[in-house]
């Protein structure tokens, strides 16, 4: 089976490991949690249980009419101790994976999303030198356990995220600031790109279960935000949204690409070493997306009294007062990942969004919002050069949101974090339709503009 543009449309949902697995305790999120860092005190502790109600999980994925299930592999289970793999924790991905081949959702795994085993962030995480050898030892691992089965693989999740969150904005451990090592981590981080892309190839040669004629891609999970000026005529805003633009969107799509990426900004981040081994040619298959929202990049100067050095002279708002924006605050808008998707598109690589979705406790806005971005991938697809192939929703079910604990909620499944039970919401009903009436359609499932429009009055009214 060629996988092209014709292929079937991709429909999917995406989690990550810690965020429902339960009980990882031997990464830095969890030390974190104990440290008190996330909003009311809350740890992740079971999350939602997955790990041992994963059938339960992937029956409900199925049942959605979902084709595939965007997943991750949580380090710090199988490799709990630097050079110890845990082969029990590697039983239970297989099973994972067996579970997807029965009900036949392709499984797409997420090497990293997030979190790091602590005895690798005990030195340094990755602003180390050895964190590449350490991560390429950890793919090798994971391309001989279970590699034969799995068609899609993402290196890292949102490594611009994991840099921000980490070493400028806070809001991830180890939550220092220091553009120095923001700049050495992001260097870093391409050379595990690149050394797991370059393993992943090279390991797995025997192709097995229903996916084995499908080809083997391997790319990254990148956010990309619509960054605006807040106020369009103030030039410091304008090119502060511009810098926004290539820092954030575009370096990432340029190093996997081979050219030389613009991981620095003047006067905040240093430029890192040079990853010679990303340069000229590409290590990745596809590009994959995360999309969620617009930023307003706001010009607020430094204030000279001030001595600490995180006072960085921008702030961002996700959405205006009076904005349509989810629980979070994050402005619902689906032009913006026309956007996105366009900058990707130029990339010439096959994409998947593989992130997107609302935090909405009633679930009153999901629909349409799935409606409406969807609607923008239809249209797309109909142009003559631009293949996005695939769709994976955030999240199958509420989960452990990082720092904001278990406020907000993702799911199309709620999950009530004391019995966990699991309960679709009307939402997951809409996209179970909406999936089915393209099966009917059309075999390839692919999204439609015209029936995307009929769900798009159905949530309107
Ligand atoms: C993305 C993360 C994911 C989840 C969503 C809401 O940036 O990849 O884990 O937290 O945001």
């Amino acid at each position: 089976m060629k996988n092209t543009k014709d292929s079937p449309f991709l429909w999917g949902a995406a989690t990550s490991s810690h965020q429902i697995e339960g009980d990882n305790k031997k990464n830095d999120w969890w030390k974190w949690e104990e440290e008190g860092n996330i909003e009311g005190g809350v740890r992740s502790g079971k999350a939602t249980n997955h790990w041992n109600l994963f059938k339960e999980d992937l029956r409900l994925a199925a049942d959605l009419g979902l084709n595939s299930y965007r997943f991750s592999i949580e380090w710090s289970r199988l490799e709990p101790q630097e050079g110890y793999w845990d082969s029990e924790a590697f039983e239970w991905y297989e099973a994972l994976i067996a579970e997807c081949e029965r009900l036949k959702l392709l499984p797409m795994l997420t090497l990293h999303h997030f979190t790091s085993p602590l005895w690798f962030t005990e030195q340094g995480g990755f602003t180390s030198r050895r964190s590449p050898e350490l991560f390429i030892k950890m793919t090798r691992q994971v391309a001989r356990r279970l590699g034969s089965r799995v068609p899609l693989w993402c290196t890292l999740n949102e490594p611009m995220v994991l840099v921000a969150g980490g070493y400028l904005a806070r809001f991830m451990p180890p939550a220092r600031y220091s553009p120095i090592l923001a700049s050495q981590a992001l260097a870093n981080l391409l050379k595990c790109h690149v050394g797991a892309y370059d393993v992943l190839h090279q390991e797995i040669t025997d192709r097995a279960g229903p996916w084995r004629h499908h080809p083997l891609q391997v790319g990254i999970a990148h956010n990309m935000l619509d960054f605006r000026a807040d106020r369009p005529w103030h030039p410091a805003e304008q090119l502060l949204s511009k810098l926004f633009w290539r820092f954030y969107n575009r370096s990432w799509l340029d190093a996997v690409c081979g050219i030389s990426p613009p991981f620095s900004v003047p006067g905040l981040i240093p430029k890192g070493p040079v990853v010679h081994e990303a340069l000229g040619r590409k290590t990745a298959d596809f590009i994959g997306v995360n999309y969620y929202t617009k930023a307003y990049v706001q010009w607020r100067p430094r204030d000279a009294a001030k001595e600490h050095p995180a006072e960085l002279p921008f702030g961002l708002a996700f959405a205006r007062k009076k904005e349509p924006a989810s629980d979070v605050g994050w402005a619902i808008h689906p032009g913006g990942l026309e956007r996105v998707l366009r900058m990707a598109s130029g990339y010439g690589l096959p994409l998947y969004v593989t992130e997107n979705g609302i935090a909405d406790h009633e679930d009153s806005h999901r629909a349409s919002y799935l409606c409406s971005h969807l609607k923008e991938i239809a249209r797309l697809r109909t142009e003559k050069n631009f293949d996005v192939r695939g769709y994976y929703y955030w999240s199958l079910m509420d989960n452990f949101e990082w720092i904001k604990g278990y406020g907000p909620r993702f799911g199309l499944i709620r999950v009530n974090f004391d019995t966990f039970e699991r309960v679709p919401q009307p939402s997951y009903q809409l996209l179970k339709d909406l999936i089915s009436t393209h099966k009917n359609a059309d075999p390839t499932m692919n999204p439609n503009f015209e029936v995307c429009k009929n769900f798009q009055n159905s949530c309107d009214s």
